[in-house]
């Protein structure tokens, strides 16, 4: 079966790497991918956001699966239109995809099948927001209602930070996703992701990863899109992981398919582990990034084998098989990020981080340059991802791959792995 991937970050890389495992694999395309990919799968220039485009791509190559990456073209309404061609697709639909590309519709959701959240209230103007502020107090998270790549949330300790959230939102600075604003209830806690696919009936629980949001070690610093993750995540042990399915998981999806927009692909949750349990933060669409690429290492399922049961509704008794290792992936970005950063520098010794046959490098940002040399193309770089035996020998087998790459321009976090370490140590005390 031949298979177009749509994306061009390391999650990709990861995905297309695991596909190309898979005997179902037949050729693998790619747009727009990277230097990375392009070593899985034949890297096409095609617009993603021209469905026709698309369609007429995957007629002409007789591509029967299109894997959706990233969650734009999925909120922009990719899969509806692939599938009225008769293209499956792994990903939801636009309705579907409105559990991630709208806060205020997944709270709702919530409340009504009494899905464990932080309390909220839904704004669609600045003053009723400012007066129902002013009686709740902080602190307090003030986030616009739409994707804001991953910047539209303040969690706001004083009224003043929270004020000047909500006027900012309200001001138009993250345009029409800022059209409505969230105010919600702080929760404490570790946070933690889980994955399940979905066939838009029957789940089938993935599992559990952590990732690092900050830039810089200790947790401190600004939000990214991830500086590292790893799998398993020590805080959702099995027994959180059947709670998060039954309270959380499975009402959501029997929700979406009773609203009549049965959801399908991998829904990936995102937690607050609290002293009440686990409770929702967001969910997303679509794999983490980078929380796919050490998933990926650990899965020893066929990929597209379960992705083809996804799209054909045939998910039911189906169950997914993980390596008892543990996986970690630290993120090496271009220094500056995630401010402002230079492309184009030259970096080296990928082959020799992989000389550890545990070791793989997924590539983010990357390209080749006129003379074939990898260089930095975007802010996250490379993915360093190790297996081990428990997340202690991954993280130092991923930094020890660390210090064989060559890249003056680049930076990592040195601590990736730390809370994990810290529970483990704690419980094993
Ligand atoms: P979101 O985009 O909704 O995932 O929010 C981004 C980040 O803000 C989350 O990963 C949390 O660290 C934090 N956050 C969001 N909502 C809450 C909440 N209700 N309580 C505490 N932290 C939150
Ligand atoms: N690693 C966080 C995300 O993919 O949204």
């Amino acid at each position: 079966m031949n298979i177009l991937l749509i994306g061009a970050g390391g999650r990709e890389h990861a995905l297309a790497w695991k596909m190309r495992q898979s005997p179902l694999c037949g050729t693998l395309f790619a747009a727009p991918g990277n230097a990375g990919i392009c070593a899985e799968a034949e890297c096409v220039d095609l617009d993603i956001d021209d469905f026709a485009a698309v369609i007429d791509f995957c007629k002409r190559n007789d591509v029967k699966l299109v894997v959706v990456g990233p969650e734009a073209p999925l909120v922009a309404g990719m899969a509806d239109a692939l599938g009225e061609a008769g293209i499956a697709v792994f990903g939801p639909s636009q309705a579907a995809a409105r559990l991630e590309g709208s806060k205020s519709f997944t709270k709702d959701i919530c409340r009504r099948y009494d899905i464990p959240t932080a309390e909220y209230a839904v704004f669609e103007d600045e003053a009723t927001a400012l007066a129902h502020l002013r009686k709740v107090g902080a602190p307090i998270v003030v986030k616009a209602d739409g994707l804001a790549a991953g910047k539209g949330v303040v969690v706001a300790d004083d009224m003043e930070t929270a004020e000047a959230a909500i006027r900012d939102i309200f001001g138009g600075a993250f345009g029409a996703a800022g059209a409505k604003v969230v105010l919600e209830e702080k929760m404490e806690g570790e946070e933690a992701s889980f994955f399940a696919l979905c066939d838009g009936v029957n789940v089938l629980p993935l599992t559990g990863a952590q990732d690092h949001k900050r830039a810089y070690d200790g947790d401190e610093g600004p939000n990214t899109g991830g500086m590292g993750a790893y799998t398993p995540a020590p805080v959702l042990d099995e027994p959180q992981q059947a709670l998060v399915m039954e309270r959380i998981i499975r009402p959501t999806v029997r929700a979406m398919a009773e609203m009549g927009h049965p959801y399908s692909g991998v829904l990936y949750a995102g937690l607050m582990m609290t002293e009440e349990g686990p409770k929702l933060v967001e969910y997303n669409v679509r794999f983490g990034d980078p929380e796919c690429q050490p998933l990926m290492m650990r899965l020893r399922t066929d990929l597209v084998e379960l992705m083809q049961a996804t799209v054909e509704r045939d998910l039911a008794g189906g169950a997914a098989d993980w390596s008892r290792q543990a996986a970690l992936t630290v993120v090496m970005a271009a220094k500056g990020y995630p401010g402002a950063y230079e492309k184009g520098s030259v970096i080296s010794g990928v082959e020799q981080a992989e000389e550890d046959p545990r070791v793989k490098v997924f590539h983010a940002g990357t390209a080749l340059n006129g003379d074939g040399a990898l260089i930095a193309a975007g802010g996250r770089v490379l993915n360093i991802t190790a297996l081990g035996e428990d997340i202690a020998d991954a993280q130092q087998r991923a930094y020890a791959a660390v210090e064989k790459i060559d890249w003056p321009e680049g930076f990592c976090r040195t601590d990736i792995g730390w809370r994990a370490l810290q529970r483990l140590r704690q419980d094993g005390a």
